[in-house]
């Protein structure tokens, strides 16, 4: 089993250095990317993960350098390359290769990917829940759009991880919004609640599907704008992305949660049947 990378038409070893110094992601963070696990070799939600690639390009007027079914033909030979079973892909498209003027280039975009090795979830913080501490959300009014600027949500979660927690809250205006790199979620008196999907978030793909999960168990789900009074006073609290699964959240800044999550427990249970 070997971690490999494949940049521009070619697969490379992980640690080549592979990008000009003229490269768009590299210079402006001008491009788009995906986060995909594969479980037991298989490609977990692939057509959603590359719809939603598909509609972050659009929204960046971006043409994507190859169809859905060459994309998937890549990401193959890159895995059975790899031969790991428990993967982590990461597919990043730039647009291409420029003499750092702002304005778009002409030329072709530029696909990249790697396939690495999944972090393992450790099964005790799952049990035990994360500590999160609430945050304003700085970024952009684009966060549809899973763009590589990633700089507001790298700051959070090193200010998180600063104060020894795993994930930043984030809320605009008392709002809350979604997570550093996940979806939030709570549950209120047998209710979910998260974020619509708006500008405003990341319509995640395992946010995605634990909706269905809980419409197919009967669990009330509410996509609605809650704020940080219902987030502290929530029963449950978790957090979702393809890293991650479901992760309970055990504390919000100083408030302690209660360790009793039958929701929670409850579509950790089938989604772990899903993957
Ligand atoms: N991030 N919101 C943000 C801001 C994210 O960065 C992510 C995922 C999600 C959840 O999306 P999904 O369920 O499709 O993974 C929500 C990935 C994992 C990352 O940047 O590594």
């Amino acid at each position: 089993m070997k971690e490999i990378g494949y940049y521009q038409n070619r697969f490379v070893d992980i640690n080549d250095k592979v990008v000009p110094i003229q490269e768009r992601g590299h210079q402006f963070g001008d491009g788009i990317y995906e986060v995909i696990r594969v479980y037991d070799g298989n490609l977990f939600t692939f057509e959603e993960h590359i719809d939603r690639l598909e509609q972050s390009a659009e929204a960046i007027e971006l043409d994507l350098p190859y169809s859905k079914e060459e994309i998937h033909n890549i990401v193959q030979e890159g895995l059975d390359r790899s031969g790991i079973k428990e993967a982590e892909i990461y597919i990043q498209i730039t647009r291409g290769i420029y003499n750092r003027q702002h304005h778009y280039p002409d030329g072709p975009a530029v696909f990249s990917m790697t396939v690495r090795h999944a972090r393992k979830i450790d099964e005790s913080t799952k049990e035990r829940g994360i500590d999160t501490i609430v945050l304003d959300d700085v970024r952009w009014l684009n966060c549809y759009i899973k763009s590589l600027n990633l700089l507001p949500n790298v700051m959070a979660k090193q200010a998180a991880m600063k104060q020894g927690c795993a994930e930043a809250i984030l809320h605009r205006d008392g709002i809350v919004t979604e997570g550093s790199s996940s979806n939030v979620f709570i549950v209120k008196s047998g209710t979910v609640y998260t974020h619509p999907a708006t500008n405003r978030i990341l319509n995640g793909i395992t946010r995605q599907k634990v909706i269905e999960i809980a419409e197919k168990l009967r669990i009330p789900v509410e996509k609605v704008h809650f704020d940080l009074e219902m987030l502290r006073s929530a029963e449950e609290v978790f957090m979702t992305n393809t890293s991650m699964e479901i992760m309970p959240v055990r504390k919000i800044d100083e408030i302690e949660l209660s360790t009793d999550r039958p929701i929670t427990m409850k579509l950790i249970e089938e989604f772990q049947k899903l993957i």
